[in-house]
């Protein structure tokens, strides 16, 4: 059942490349996106006010990666909010807002609350479910399926990157209609949709290249991600691959915030992880890895191939393949899901199903 491989985390991540384009595939027709299943037509498109995401965990972190796309290349204001804080805080709630419900299982107890409350608004609400008939499936307006079929890992991987390919098909479409974008840039940006299952392969294909550097990392007590604006969000979903299945602490920080407070915990050999796919902010987050390492940090770069003036800086560089700087999420996501996987197996751990952890939370 783990079709050769030795963890059920590892098939998933193999898998990749398959899901994503499925999912891309489920919402075209003839070279363009057709939402006729979800169930979003286009003066309702048009009539959104503001857009809530709502979810947990991975999902959230899909969330927080779809709101910088949505926001700048469809111009709606998106909020991004945690589903357990959302729920107890009576929000404000316009009418005309849509909410989004991001849940691999459907069964996430606060998200269905948050859903069920949005819902109680009069709010229009939109599912990204990967479980077909699940209670937030059920319950939404409109869902919108991935189709990264089971995931059995508690660690998701291949539902995360399904859930980043429905983002940007809604963030493109949104765009589209209420005409932020050109025909032309719609089809280039489809275009390049089509490109990531081909280059997720190529970077699963390089997975020694991680392997070899987590089994270094396996004694590493502290751990930081660090990147500003979508790589800030990629930089959160490596963070928790890292403290979930790998047992070492790791948080994420948006780089300019680490002179703020969190620059204090770098001390000789603390790993730090900076992501720079994004060119506009690239030599910004440099100067962040910089302080960094004069502070004894040892680092990883991670960005695009081309800028390889990187290794100026980092001990050790990981380069993605080039794709549109909005579909960076997915690409960047792969190595850092196989680095919390090699560091646990290096550690011996129990990869598929971490300490404490459950693979849907259905309680509150
Ligand atoms: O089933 P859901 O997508 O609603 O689950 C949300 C989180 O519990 C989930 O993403 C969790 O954070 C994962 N274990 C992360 O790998």
């Amino acid at each position: 059942e783990k079709a050769g491989f030795e963890h059920f985390m590892m098939k998933e991540i193999h898998e990749q490349p398959k899901v994503v384009q499925d999912t891309l595939n489920s919402v075209l027709k003839d070279g363009r996106i057709d939402l006729a299943e979800v169930g979003l037509a286009e003066d309702e498109i048009k009539d959104i006010s503001q857009i809530y995401i709502v979810a947990c965990g991975s999902a959230y972190h899909v969330g927080m990666a779809a709101q910088y796309v949505i926001e700048d290349m469809a111009r709606i204001p998106v909020r991004v909010e945690l589903a357990s804080e959302f729920r107890y805080r009576n929000p404000i709630l316009d009418p005309h807002a849509l909410a989004i419900v991001i849940s691999q299982s459907g069964e996430t107890a606060d998200s269905l609350a948050a859903l069920r409350l949005c819902k109680d608004h009069g709010i229009r609400t939109l599912a990204i479910v990967n479980v077909v008939g699940s209670s937030i499936a059920r319950e939404a307006d409109n869902v919108f399926y991935t189709l990264a079929g089971p995931e059995i890992s508690v660690a998701t991987t291949k539902a995360y990157s399904t859930q980043m390919m429905a983002s940007y098909v809604l963030a493109i479409q949104f765009a589209l209609v209420r005409e932020q974008i050109t025909e032309e840039q719609y089809t280039g940006y489809i275009k390049e949709l089509q490109t990531l299952p081909e280059k997720i392969q190529r970077i699963i294909d390089d997975k020694e290249r991680i392997q070899w550097f987590a089994s270094k990392q396996a004694n590493a007590h502290d751990t930081f991600f660090v990147g500003r604006g979508i790589d800030y969000a990629i930089s959160m979903e490596g963070s928790l691959k890292m403290k979930e299945v790998s047992y070492i602490h790791s948080e994420a920080y948006a780089a300019g915030e680490l002179k703020h407070g969190t620059i204090s915990l770098i001390e000789d050999g603390t790993l730090v992880i900076g992501v720079l796919t994004q060119p506009d902010l690239y030599e910004k987050t440099v100067s962040n890895m910089v302080e960094c390492k004069s502070r004894g940090a040892y680092l990883m770069g991670m960005t695009t191939f081309g800028n390889y003036n990187i290794e100026d800086t980092a001990d050790f560089t990981v380069y993605i393949p080039k794709t549109d700087p909005y579909f960076a999420t997915s690409l960047a996501v792969i190595p850092l899901q196989l680095l919390g996987y090699y560091v646990s197996v290096a550690k011996g751990l129990d990869v598929d199903k971490p300490r404490n952890l459950a693979k849907s939370v259905t309680v509150e």
